[in-house]
């Protein structure tokens, strides 16, 4: 159906192009192709945690939710909170459960961005951070992250604070890098915005998904940070249940009385059985404590099978993705390499240039290794003949 002639639209984001996670899981189907693309398991969430959805549905827990989320659940993200981070927030008046983490990133960043205001992120980004800033009229200050291990190269945040600077959005375990923040650059990063009315969006969905022994580095562990930071986080990647858009947002009560202003009138509240199943599941610490040795698997499975492939591949501490670069195979950019790659080779992947501002191409692509063994046998198969 064509828009009647009196109707003309003026698009409030006339330069967004539909996510390339879009696109590449399309061309993955279209092309019968293996999809390493989008973040995603191809393997089942735990079957208790459906019996649970179902045992609360059929139980009658299918009306709202209260706004802010149903208060067990709330009650039991504070204690997972307290005995990981040692951080104390109220359930009541703190703690809010989103649709998603993407919702929670959309509600944090219209909370506090007013036309004018600059806001830090590091490039490559998660590519949900950067039109929600410049939709609410603010100016995206991006800063790149050092190859190849993308660390944060703190001089260069302090160049770029201005006052102007309403906050800085950090994200680690990262995507698409998997590089995390270390014990050192949170000290940065206080010494930064330390009497400064800098606020802080930490995006800690992989804040289970960390390798090799390396501690997480929640800002909610650091009551400096804290106080000013809105920390988000996603059952949907902790429990392999994307689907679900499960998320939660943690922030100090003024901070967060705000936020649920925005959060009330996006969704006003989410799906009320999945959060009583979450509530339930949370008691079993296990599942997610666990799940940082389950991906270290995988991570390695994956390498080790690309062990002869002419693809290079880049430190992964955290996150289920994996860094190659492919300057061995092939000199086309990386839109053309990740097309051809899915449409010769069956294989789609994610380019990374299109994380930049400026489109910087390293020839680098993104793996997603949250994917059966077979998947990643049958992928790294096809990989390694390139
Ligand atoms: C860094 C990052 N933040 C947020 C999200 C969105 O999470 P959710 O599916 O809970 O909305 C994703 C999903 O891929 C992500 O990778």
């Amino acid at each position: 159906m064509s828009p009647s002639s009196q109707i003309k639209i003026k698009s409030k984001q006339p330069n967004l192009q539909k996510s390339i996670f879009s696109v590449m899981s399309a061309l993955a189907i279209s092309e019968k192709a293996i999809n390493l693309s989008q973040g995603f398991p191809d393997f089942p969430c735990h079957p208790k945690l459906v019996e649970l959805l179902h045992k609360y549905a059929k139980a009658g827990h299918n009306q709202y939710a209260p706004m802010p989320g149903i208060p067990v659940l709330r009650e039991r993200i504070a204690e997972k909170v307290e005995d990981l981070y040692g951080a104390k927030y109220n359930p009541e008046t703190e703690i809010t459960i989103t649709a998603g983490a993407t919702e929670a990133l959309y509600a944090a960043i219209t909370t506090i961005v007013h036309p004018g205001d600059e806001v830090i992120v590091f490039e490559p980004w998660y590519d949900a951070y950067i039109p929600t800033i410049e939709y609410s009229g603010g100016r995206v200050i991006t800063i790149p992250l050092e190859l190849p291990d993308f660390h944060i190269d703190w001089a260069k945040v302090n160049k770029a604070v201005s006052a102007k600077t309403k906050a800085i959005i950090l994200n680690s375990p990262h995507n698409p890098t998997g590089a995390i923040l270390s014990a050192e650059d949170i000290e940065q990063l206080v010494a930064i915005v330390k009497n400064s009315s800098i606020m802080l969006i930490s995006d800690e969905v992989y804040e289970h998904i960390i390798f090799d022994g390396q501690a997480h580095q929640s800002l909610a562990k650091y009551k400096e940070l804290a106080e000013r930071s809105f920390v988000i986080g996603s059952f949907g990647k902790t429990f392999h249940a994307t689907g679900w858009k499960v998320g939660y947002c943690l922030a100090p009560r003024e901070l967060m009385a705000e936020f649920q202003k925005i959060h009330q009138f996006i969704t006003f509240s989410v799906n009320t059985p999945a959060q009583y199943a979450y509530a339930a599941f949370l008691l079993e610490k296990d599942y997610y404590l666990e799940l940082a040795g389950f991906y270290q698997k995988k991570r390695d499975l994956f390498l080790k099978l690309m062990d002869t492939s002419r693809f290079e591949p880049l430190a992964c501490t955290g996150t289920y993705f994996q860094l190659m670069g492919y300057k061995n195979i092939s000199e086309e950019n990386d839109l053309e390499f990740t097309r051809r790659l899915t449409v010769e080779h069956k294989i789609a992947s994610i380019p990374t240039s299109v994380f930049y501002k400026a489109g910087i191409d390293n020839k680098i692509v993104r793996f997603c290794f949250a994917k059966k063994d077979e998947t990643l046998e049958q992928a790294a198969e096809l990989l390694c003949r390139i």
